[in-house]
């Protein structure tokens, strides 16, 4: 299968992949599919709910489901990740891939000053636990940075910004 025409944005929780895709739809019309809106809609679930209830390795299972459903029938699409979605099989196929990258503590500091902080922090049950998030950051950079086509950083930049380079850079 060729590479498809979808821009798949991937980067750690809270960098701002859902910011940014809705962004690139008012840019571009293309609407964004958010991988762990559909995990929700789908199970009638939280992404919290199905780690407590049913645990981490049984989100991981949908997830890679999900992932099948999104390279046989998604295209021309902006697809918004989870922070786990980039080891998906074959994601070098899903569209452009654009890695989303600030530093942790960046990362950090735009979700605390974030008007429903407590809440975005709630709903990611691996952010519970700072220590162990950035442990989990410095682990995925790397790989982030791999897997990816472009990497973004999106530092002190608006989203309108961050949505504009990305178009130049794909057009490239
Ligand atoms: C996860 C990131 C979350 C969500 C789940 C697991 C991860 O998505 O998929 O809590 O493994 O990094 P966001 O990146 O949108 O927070």
């Amino acid at each position: 299968m060729k590479k498809k025409n979808n821009i798949v944005l991937i980067g750690f929780m809270g960098v701002g992949k859902g910011t940014i895709a809705r962004e690139l739809y008012k840019q571009t019309g293309k609407f964004p599919i958010d991988c762990d809106d559909l995990i929700e809609s789908a199970t009638n679930l939280k992404i919290k709910e199905i780690f407590e209830i049913y645990g981490e390795d049984k989100f991981r299972k949908i997830e890679k489901d999900l992932a099948k459903f999104i390279l046989n029938s998604i295209d021309n699409s902006i697809i918004s990740t989870g922070g786990g979605f980039y080891k998906a099989k074959n994601l070098a196929k899903f569209g452009k891939i654009i890695y989303l990258k600030a530093s942790f503590d960046y990362i950090i500091s735009r979700i605390k000053n974030s008007p429903n902080a407590d809440k975005k922090i709630a709903k990611r049950p691996l952010l519970a636990n700072l220590d162990e998030a950035k442990k989990l950051y410095n682990e995925r950079d790397p790989k982030y940075a791999k897997k990816a086509d472009f990497i973004v950083n999106v530092e002190n930049k608006s989203p309108k910004q961050i949505a504009k380079e990305i178009k130049k850079l794909i057009k490239g």
